[in-house]
């Protein structure tokens, strides 16, 4: 079983690109195990909860319910717009959610891994801590990021963290799945230092929008350590029979844990491998978690103060929702930043899907029904290049699974692209419309055609994972359908499709992205041709 997860979105504002690349990533993953047969599950969703949700929602005249309703519906549509394919749907605010979470809780307290006590300090309003000495900057103040600082004094219920510390530092040492990409590890190991525990209570007073503890219901449970809980609530942790949830046994441990750098420490790196230990799962049982980068824009941080925030609706509706997965894998090494910018995703769609691979499929799907009434010929026709070709698409599948084996979707990417750019250049090398004109050149034609379908089909199918459309149309102008319905990449070979096969009608895949002035000139020509037509009557 492949389970995968992503983190879930704040319900506080509309969707950015950073939250729809990290659904994207995950979902091309899934679709990836999917392709190579295994059972996955795939679960995201939203983090309705907190103090940011309360204020909000007050400022807007609306129960905070109200306001998650409004968001969690906008999330929602957005992912379904980009054909993200989850399992399961997780909202904190679901009563299945809300009862695991407080069997949790009650289970750690009779464990004695909860407390209660009274502490003073300096509270960030905006990210919803106390803030230590470290945060503290030499004249007394703190950074802006902290927003409203405010001095005070609660008495509070508090998880044992500190207990698990030398377990969690032993723990990541030695596994060296925990944390991917590798070198986020070290990062983790710096931050394992604590000897302090983890507030997980809000008192009423202050903040009423969360769970309630199940033994003091003057208290609300940490947005933190209700949200965390997500991913085995809705995996069916704890869970009544006729919940409809999945099989817990079947699912845990998750595969592959999707976040983003910001939440490796100590939101995901700590409290929740620490959490895991105290509910008493092994080592054996513990997530594995994929880091991602951030997106930039203009190298500065995505945020709504700077006004740089970009809406992928918006992108969506400009590019179609391919071209936008396309960029949000491709343009980013998966662990590292980018930097978001809207004239590459309009390039690399243009050049590696236009130019590169629908000029592929449609040049060799029509050279093939020109020359060959849409008939697969065959021959026993051989050369050097058509060789090279066929040994270069068989190495170009087995590192595009590697590459995606690995979570690097640019890197498989970047290899597909390049056979696609073998397969143009042996066009060229070739000149099959040349071939055509000569009778005694048919066998190899033939060979030729052959290499160039088999590629597209190739290319076509693996590429599924990313553009799951594009592929299927693809595949279905090459009339191979059913030939890949069950396939696995470890299947794929040379000769997918059979001696005389027969295929469909060409229809271009990937319309060229045109910039406003190719839009003028072709609105310019239109008008000039319409106007000729009208002295012509
Ligand atoms: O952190 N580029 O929610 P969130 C890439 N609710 N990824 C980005 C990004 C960017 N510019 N900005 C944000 C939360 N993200 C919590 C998670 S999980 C139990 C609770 C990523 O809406 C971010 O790293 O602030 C995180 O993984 C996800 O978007 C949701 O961020
Ligand atoms: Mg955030």
């Amino acid at each position: 079983m492949y389970y995968i997860t992503t983190a879930i979105d704040y319900t506080n504002a509309l969707p950015h690109i950073g939250h729809a690349y990290e659904k994207v990533l995950a979902d091309v993953l899934a679709r990836w195990h999917r392709m190579k047969g295994e059972e996955v599950y795939f679960l995201t969703g939203v983090d309705q909860h907190g103090q940011k949700v309360q204020q909000t929602a007050e400022k807007l005249g609306l129960t905070p319910q109200e306001h998650v309703n409004n968001l969690t519906a906008k999330f929602k549509e957005l992912w379904e717009r980009l054909n993200i394919s989850n399992d399961g749907w997780a909202e904190t605010t679901d009563p299945r959610h809300k009862a695991c979470v407080q069997k949790i809780l009650a289970n750690l307290k009779d464990k004695g891994e909860l407390y209660k006590k009274s502490y003073k300090g300096f509270y960030s309003l905006r990210q919803e801590q106390f803030l230590t000495e470290k945060e503290q900057r030499e004249d007394g103040t703190f950074d802006e990021e902290w927003g409203e600082v405010i001095e005070l004094e609660e008495e509070n219920w508090y998880f044992r963290l500190s207990a698990h510390a030398e377990w969690l530092r032993n723990f990541v040492e030695k596994s060296d799945s925990f944390v991917l990409p590798a070198f986020r590890k070290a990062e983790l190991l710096n931050a394992i230092d604590f000897d302090s525990d983890l507030c997980i209570s809000r008192p009423k007073n202050r903040l009423s929008w969360g769970i309630e503890l199940p033994f003091d219901p003057d208290f609300v449970t940490y947005v933190w350590f209700d949200a965390l809980i997500n991913y085995i609530s809705f995996a069916g942790y704890l869970a009544e029979p006729d919940s409809g949830l999945p099989e817990f046994e079947k699912l845990w441990p998750a595969s592959c844990e999707v976040i983003g750098k910001d939440i490796l420490v100590p939101a995901h790196g700590v409290y929740w491998p620490a959490m895991l230990h105290a509910m008493g799962f092994s080592d054996e049982q513990m997530p594995s978690l994929l880091v991602h980068g951030w997106w930039n824009i203009n190298g500065n941080k995505m945020s709504k103060s700077l006004g740089n925030v970009v809406n992928p609706v918006t992108l969506v509706d400009m590019f179609g929702p391919e071209a936008v997965r396309y960029y949000l894998v491709r343009d980013i090494t998966t662990g590292k930043d980018a930097n978001y910018d809207i004239e590459r995703l309009v390039m690399l769609y243009n050049t590696e899907l236009a130019n590169d691979l629908g000029n592929l499929c449609n040049r060799s799907i029509n050279m093939t029904r020109r020359y060959c009434d849409s008939v697969l010929p065959v021959s026993d026709y051989d050369d050097e290049a058509s060789q090279a070709l066929r040994s270069s698409m068989a190495e170009t599948v087995a590192k595009f699974a590697s590459y995606m084996d690995d979570n690097l979707t640019s890197d498989a990417l970047a290899a597909l692209n390049a056979q696609v750019s073998a397969c143009n250049a042996y066009i060229e090398q070739q000149q099959p419309w040349q071939l055509a004109k000569d009778e005694n050149a048919m066998p190899k034609l033939a060979c030729v055609l052959r290499h160039l379908l088999e590629c597209c089909a190739q290319v076509g199918y693996l590429i599924a994972c990313v553009l799951p459309d594009a592929s299927a149309r693809i595949i279905s102008q090459l009339n191979a359908t059913e030939i890949f319905a069950e396939k696995t990449p470890a299947d794929i070979t040379w000769g997918m499709l059979p001696a005389m096969h027969v295929i469909n009608e060409p229809a271009p895949v990937f319309p060229r992205i045109l910039s406003d002035e190719e839009k003028e000139k072709i609105a310019a020509k239109a008008a000039k041709n319409a106007a000729k037509q009208q002295k012509q009557k």
